[in-house]
């Protein structure tokens, strides 16, 4: 027996038990004649405390190595009130080193200054740390709600294939090489879309599968090349029937995994209503500071450049109009600049009345149109850009969320769930007037809409719909097109020739001849579940072996070359100086 006990789980009613325990040295310290030790596993720590001179042996331990303890459980004279088994402490009578270990690169705790690439090295021993087992173990909880939630709700656990065709979800794809076929590849999944639809067609009626996927698409804090979707689908669903479907998974996870009962259902804002209000198709809504369009007012002014803006919103932030100084505002600028608008306009309100250098432009009458619309207080900011509707509405809508979390308006521990509903069908390039689809191109447009398909494909909005929590994109859906015409009218409308339609598609486009159901569904990012769930925004926390920012892995350090003979038995031939 190598133990009889874990190290958290010993109270003051075990005191005069004899245990037996194992585990990692946390930390050794010596206090006299006597040595303390940190015994650490995966439930705890528990100290351990002995006579050096009746172990010889305790000279020879140091961090992270190994031992058994064998001892009697006692009282604490003083609790230690961080640990949960603070109150007792066991005396030891044996200790055996069952692994000795090399001086690790960082300390093995919470808190720490490891650089990340370290971390990452040697995330065998970043993962020792107390709060790497809380994250992975919360990661675990969610798995298991969805398990039991889709179950109980007669969903069918499909595997489906990791070497497929490619499926078009708008990032690029890992391509694998074919020995079989040379000069042919598989793609690797950007997701099991195509796969959980065709398994509607094959009757399955409820489909869910903890998918991986791969994207080879630019990293973000919130973003990994490989990453778990909780994939869902059904037929013979409509949208209300969905998204109750996707509440109740959600709250299935918050209930297991932090032990919090969510409200549902949760509300429903339209993409434009989001864009408009937030400047984001994604916005945290946990606080105001929402966007205003205040382009009847300010194109009144004299200023050209508000006479030919295509659209003027502002954010009003509060209590910063005095603190907010020349070199603040040209700060300001350089994110006006990143989104492309120019520069953003400031008035501050200070002693009843505007201060600004574009007052000039603006007279009294708009000025106090703006101060009675806007509804401005003393010491209140107002940032104003102008340009193209999505860049503005973007530009200020990062700005709304620096504010937010710089002005500590909501507490970053709490959350907010919404549905974001009426996405456009299709991306608008206004330069080349030509469309791509904003989801994927099995969307299904609204019925509402389905007239202005052949001559507005920009004005077409979709059945598809995100969860968004505390202003991430946790999971996104739609429902399908199941009718053969129509799906062939989309594709038309992408672009794609009979023949491009036949060679990407042809296999799913037949199958919609077939019978299909209605359908559709939804997948939940497991990762960014996770992030939530652990108030992390940093999606390798909760990864075991995650990727870099340049999709690597810095432990393993995959990618790599590979062997010549590798290369030829798949007729693959390198261009020189790669
Ligand atoms: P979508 O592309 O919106 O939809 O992806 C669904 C959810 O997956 C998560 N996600 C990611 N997480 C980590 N790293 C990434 N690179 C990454 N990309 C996406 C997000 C996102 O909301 N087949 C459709 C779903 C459907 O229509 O049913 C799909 O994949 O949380």
């Amino acid at each position: 027996m190598l133990r009889n006990r874990n190290n958290g789980e010993l109270r003051l009613s075990n005191v005069n038990e004899k245990v037996t325990l194992v585990g990692w040295v946390s930390k050794k310290r010596n206090l006299g004649s006597l040595v303390f030790i940190d015994l650490r596993d995966r439930w705890g720590i528990t100290q351990i405390i002995l006579e050096e001179s009746s172990f010889p042996i305790v000279k020879d331990i140091k961090s992270e190595y190994i031992i058994q303890v064998t001892g009697t459980v006692q009282a604490k004279e003083v609790p230690n009130k961080k640990l949960k088994t603070g109150e007792i402490e066991v005396l030891a009578e044996d200790i055996k080193i069952i692994n000795t270990a090399a001086l690790p690169p960082f300390l093995i705790q919470d808190d720490t200054d490891a650089l990340e690439d370290t971390r990452l090295k040697y995330r065998y021993l970043d993962l020792r740390r107390p709060i790497m087992q809380e994250y992975m173990m919360n990661r675990a909880k969610i798995t298991k709600a969805c398990h039991n939630f889709l179950d109980r709700n007669e969903f069918v656990e499909v595997e489906t294939p990791i070497l497929c065709l490619s499926t078009p979800e708008g990032a690029r794809d890992y391509l694998v090489p074919s020995r079989t076929r040379p000069g042919s590849f598989y793609a690797l999944p950007q997701s099991p879309q195509l796969f959980k639809q065709l398994l509607m067609v094959g009757g399955m009626e409820r489909y869910y599968q903890v998918a991986r996927c791969f994207r080879d698409e630019d990293l973000r804090a919130d973003r990994q090349p490989d990453f778990t979707q909780i994939d869902v689908e059904a037929s013979f669903m409509d949208m209300d029937d969905i998204l109750t479907l996707g509440e109740g998974l959600v709250k299935e996870i918050f209930k297991e995994a932090k032990g919090m009962d969510i409200p549902t259902p949760f509300r429903r804002l339209t993409y434009d209503y989001c864009i408009d209000t937030y400047g984001s198709d994604k916005p945290d809504t946990r606080f105001g500071l929402e966007l205003h369009n205040i382009t009847h007012i300010l194109s009144k002014s004299s200023a050209e450049f508000y006479q030919n803006a295509k659209t003027i919103r502002c954010i009003v932030v509060p209590g910063v109009a005095s603190s907010t100084s020349r070199k603040v505002q040209d700060n300001l600028d350089l994110t006006a600049k990143k989104f492309g608008i120019g520069k953003f306009g400031f008035f501050k309100y200070l002693n009843g009345k505007l201060e600004s250098s574009l007052l000039k432009f603006v007279n009294e009458e708009l000025q106090e149109q703006l101060i009675k619309e806007l509804g401005l207080k003393e010491n209140d900011l107002v940032i104003v850009g102008q340009g193209n509707r999505m860049r503005v509405t973007a530009c200020l809508g990062a700005l709304r969320c620096e504010y937010g979390r710089s002005l500590n308006l909501y507490d970053p521990k709490s959350y907010d769930f919404l549905w974001v509903v009426e996405f456009p069908l299709f991306d608008h390039d206004e330069e080349t007037n030509t469309v791509s689809p904003s989801h994927h191109p099995f969307t299904k447009p609204l019925d509402r809409d389905v007239h202005l398909l052949k001559d507005h494909p920009e004005k077409v909005y979709a059945a598809a719909y995100d969860i968004v929590i505390n202003g991430y994109e946790a999971g996104g859906g739609s429902l399908r097109i199941y009718d053969q015409e129509e799906q062939k009218q989309i594709f038309e409308i992408l672009g794609f020739s009979e023949e491009e339609i036949q060679a990407k598609f042809g296999f799913f486009v037949n199958a919609l001849k077939y019978g299909v159901p209605p359908h559709g569904g939804f997948a939940l990012g497991l990762d960014r579940m996770a992030m939530l769930i652990n108030h992390t925004d940093n999606i390798k926390d909760v990864i075991a072996f995650p990727k870099n920012l340049s999709a690597v892995c810095p432990m393993s350090l995959a990618p790599m070359p590979v062997d010549k003979q590798q290369l030829d038995d798949l007729f693959i031939e390198l261009k020189k100086g790669e």
